[in-house]
């Protein structure tokens, strides 16, 4: 059986189409609701559906052989993980985004607001700047509107949120997309089966 971690939300459709274009669609996939896991007995493959910042740790730990995860997830929890291909869609950047007209105010630590903790304090420091990171779950975009930092680092996609909330990019970290990846050892033990995955989805971009 081939495990499959997919992630749900906005790359789950993308994501699952890449394996039912190259021949591993899966019966009820297309209308699934809450539903998350999905077996093709005949086929021997199981599709599993997970929140897109868990993909990794699915594979990771082996309860998925392969996955689709953005490179932002990667960059974030840095899974020992074999990253196999990029995949060019869920395209976003990681970027520091401040209220319009802010200015930094050198004399004290930055207070930046996110839910990647990990991109956060290596992006600054590489460019030397002292912070104080404040740790949300989500609604990022609202921590600099009422005070509580100064800054927020986050993804950014299409740019709505930001301008919504009349936030504007001031620095950009690293650009991401998806990528099909897969744990270490199934790797070496399924490894006709997963390059001829990767290859079918290469040669389908
Ligand atoms: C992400 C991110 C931003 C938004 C950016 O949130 O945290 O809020 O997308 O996208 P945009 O530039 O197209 O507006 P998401 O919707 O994935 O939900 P989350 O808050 O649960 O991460």
């Amino acid at each position: 059986m081939l495990n499959i971690a997919l992630p749900t939300g906005r790359m789950g459709e993308k994501a699952y189409r890449c394996f039912a274009d190259i021949g591993y669609a899966c019966p009820g996939m297309e209308n699934q609701n809450r539903k998350l896991v999905f077996v093709d007995e005949k086929r021997g493959l199981r599709y599993m559906l997970v929140k897109p910042k868990d993909v990794a740790m699915y594979v990771e730990y082996g309860a998925a052989d392969i996955g689709v995860v953005g490179r932002d997830v990667i960059m974030e929890s840095q899974p020992d993980i074999y990253e196999l291909l990029d995949l060019e869609f869920g395209k976003c950047r990681f970027a520091v985004a401040a209220p319009e007209g802010w200015h930094d105010d050198l004399s004290r630590p930055l207070r930046v607001a996110t839910t990647y903790c990990h991109v956060t304090s290596e992006y600054f420091l590489s460019v030397g700047r002292q912070i104080e990171t404040i740790m949300l779950h989500g609604s990022v975009e609202l921590a600099p509107l009422i005070g509580l930092s100064d800054v927020i680092v986050d993804i950014v996609e299409s740019g709505t949120t930001l301008r919504e909330n009349k936030l504007v990019v001031v620095a950009e970290i690293a650009p991401s997309s998806a990528r099909l990846i897969a744990n270490k050892s199934s790797y070496q033990f399924n490894r006709e089966l997963i390059d001829e995955i990767r290859s079918k989805m290469e040669a389908a971009k």
